[in-house]
């Protein structure tokens, strides 16, 4: 049986302190997608920790944490975080498995995305710059190099005609910048890796399933940053939504049981694209600066706005969401009024739809207005205390995606979370 926990915004909803919130229902907990880009973030023993690459659950003694095929992995950021996570007494070579399926990030696929960006200027994606897209383009053009092949003889030679590959594009780039730095730190890490547990994946999760083991798929970026179904072309290079467990860690869709999209109780988005509710004023900032919003991974200032109910109702559609998960609840506390919206206005013309190339379009959010509750609500544990403007906040939203809010997030220790 596998349950998933996924985003349902732009990322940055909160997943790595809702993954180890369920961590201990589960026997197994993995990551299906994504890379280092990802940056979640959780408190162990009140201490920070912000994960790129290992899964959230990886602070649990006796759970197994599985890097699935569907990732891509930087040797270099994997290191370093193991060194971190031993810091706790976690031993990573008895709690970290790596599929042989997972591609490799290179150092000239970094280099790759930061040519990519300096030639789109303005247009640029605004990627976290850690080679994410460079390393699927080599994924699905059949080039990449895959953690099993590291055990393989011809992985020299397979890396050396990637890099020589890579070097032809990085010249048509006019990139001149010296990776040698990288590619030292890189061949350290690789050494690392090697001395890790790299497994059959989808073998390794089938038969613990068939042994009635329990997995938490972790999802990393949010549906809207879907390659698919997000707002193309600002969006990131796999599969986030619920599909993606699927292909990323090679399980049947059968074996899904439970869909849970975590999603703000606002909106943010770090990088460039639509974002049809944003703020870009004072309000705007108060909620950068209440809910602390920057970016885990690369530190920019997330962009915020109102909670955009047409993309959250969107993506709830095509996760199959079953139970939703709503954080920093208590960001919104001190908010005099608050704002959702309920439909984009295109052309003068209403829609209740997420459109076709949103980047395109001049979008105005057509917003329902709610009275804020005006307490502070980090302490509050049980539902039956929240405030009733909470409530008809939280109620409202309920209906109106059609999926059922069950957890409202109320700080960001492990222990503020309350069940509805
Ligand atoms: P992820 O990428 O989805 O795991 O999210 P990030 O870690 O990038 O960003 C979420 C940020 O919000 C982190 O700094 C968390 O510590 C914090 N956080 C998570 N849940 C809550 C919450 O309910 N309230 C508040 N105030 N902060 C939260
Ligand atoms: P977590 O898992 C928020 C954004 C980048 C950029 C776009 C493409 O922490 O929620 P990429 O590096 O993938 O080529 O960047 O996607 N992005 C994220 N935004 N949270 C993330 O991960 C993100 N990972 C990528 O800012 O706009
Ligand atoms: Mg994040």
């Amino acid at each position: 049986m596998v349950d998933v926990i996924l985003g349902l915004q732009w990322g940055d909803e909160g997943k790595g302190k809702i993954v180890d919130y369920f961590a201990p229902n589960y026997d197994i907990i993995a990551r299906f997608q994504g890379g280092p880009n990802a940056g979640h973030t959780l408190y162990v023993e009140g201490q920070k920790m912000v994960l790129h690459q290992i899964p959230s659950g990886i602070f649990h003694q006796n759970k197994i944490n599985i890097i699935g095929g569907g990732v891509v992995l930087d040797p270099v950021t994997l290191k370093k975080e193991c060194d971190k996570v031993a810091a706790f007494g976690i031993d990573v070579k008895k709690n970290l498995f790596i599929s042989e399926r997972t591609n490799i990030i290179v150092p000239t696929h970094r280099a790759l995305d930061k040519a990519s960006e300096l030639q789109k200027g303005e247009g640029k994606i605004g990627s976290t710059l850690k080679g994410i897209g460079p390393a699927y383009m080599d994924k699905t053009g059949r080039n990449a190099i895959r953690a099993g092949d590291l055990l393989d003889k011809s992985f020299i030679s397979n890396y050396i005609k990637l890099r020589l590959k890579h070097q032809k594009l990085l010249d048509n780039f006019n990139f001149i910048e010296d990776i040698s730095l990288w590619e030292e730190e890189f061949f350290e890490a690789l050494e690392f890796l090697r001395t890790l547990n790299i497994v059959n994946g989808e073998y390794f999760i089938n038969n613990k399933i068939a042994e009635g083991k329990k997995v938490l798929a972790e999802g990393a970026q949010g549906s809207m940053l879907d390659i698919d179904f997000g707002t193309f072309p600002f969006v990131t290079s796999s599969n986030t939504i619920s599909a993606g467990v699927c292909t990323g860690l090679g399980v049947s869709p059968k074996q899904i049981n439970d869909v849970l999209g975590v999603t703000k109780a606002y909106c943010t988005r770090v990088g460039s694209g639509p974002f049809p509710t944003e703020l870009e004023d004072a309000t705007g900032e108060e909620l950068r600066k209440t809910g602390n919003e920057f970016g885990a991974t690369t530190g920019r200032p997330r962009r915020c706005g109102w909670i955009d109910l047409v993309a959250l109702k969107y993506a709830c559609m095509i996760n199959g969401v079953t139970k939703v998960v709503m954080t920093k609840a208590d960001v919104l506390d001190a908010f005099e009024n608050l704002a959702v919206c309920t439909a984009y206005n295109v052309n003068g013309k209403e829609t209740s739809e997420v459109p076709f190339q949103m980047n395109k379009l001049a979008i105005d959010p057509v917003l329902s207005f709610f009275k804020g509750w005006n307490k502070n609500t980090s302490a509050i544990k049980d539902a039956a205390e929240l405030p009733t403007n909470m409530s008809t906040y939280i109620n409202y939203i309920n209906s109106f995606i059609g999926a059922p809010i069950k957890y409202v997030s109320n700080g960001p220790e492990r222990e503020q979370i309350i069940q509805l």
